[in-house]
């Protein structure tokens, strides 16, 4: 494709974006795809699109993580557009982040000196990351996307340091399988930010 009609592509994607997220959502993936939908959204702005959880999931790092993840909060929520399924996703975060630490303490009771020393400093992470996703809660209010990322930023690297300390003591992480899918959610967040539009 000629360099001038991409540029005008991603234009009228960028509007397409930025007019109405939902109406993106629901005529296919927000990126990747040439031609067609992106256009035809421009013109559809009249009426609520029923948007579905897995609409928008699509478009994150794992869609059907984030579907199943988002699946069984859903039905509290009235609309369901990119701001309420990052809620979903934090919340999510959070049961996963309490679920890690009560292993921690699981795992204390059978650990070796050096192991029980790295899970009490993930369960320190593991505090920083529910701090963080306090504060990705306030800036999901804010529609605060730069802050949103931010956070999910320092998550990943709390995991990260938590998986070093069990690097460090020579043993293996018994807390790598919450640090990957933690990871993975915090993906997702990071996607969805991308997707707000203000
Ligand atoms: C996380 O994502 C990676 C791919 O990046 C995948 O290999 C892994 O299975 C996922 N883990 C979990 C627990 O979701």
């Amino acid at each position: 494709m000629a360099g001038r009609s991409r540029a005008l592509l991603v234009l009228a994607a960028v509007v397409a974006a930025t007019s109405c997220s939902l109406q993106v959502a629901a005529h296919g993936p927000l990126f990747g795809t040439q031609g067609g939908p992106l256009f035809g959204a421009t013109t559809a702005q009249q009426g609520p699109p029923a948007t579905t959880v897995a609409e928008i999931c699509r478009g994150t790092a794992f869609p059907e993580l984030c579907t199943a993840t988002a699946g069984k909060q859903a039905a509290r929520y009235g609309t369901v557009d990119v701001l309420t399924v990052l809620q979903m996703q934090v919340d999510a975060l959070a049961m996963r982040t309490d679920a890690a630490r009560a292993r921690v303490g699981k795992e204390s009771t059978t650990a070796s000196p050096a192991g029980r020393t790295a899970l009490q400093q993930c369960d320190k992470f593991y505090g920083d990351v529910m701090e963080n996703l306090g504060a990705c809660r306030r800036a999901i209010g804010h529609k605060d996307a730069v802050t949103i990322r931010s956070t999910m930023s320092m998550v990943a690297q709390d995991l990260a340091f938590c998986d070093e300390e069990f690097r460090k003591a020579g043993e293996k992480n018994p807390l790598e399988h919450f640090d990957q899918s933690l990871g993975n959610m915090s993906e997702i967040c990071r996607s969805l930010s991308n997707m707000i539009t203000v």
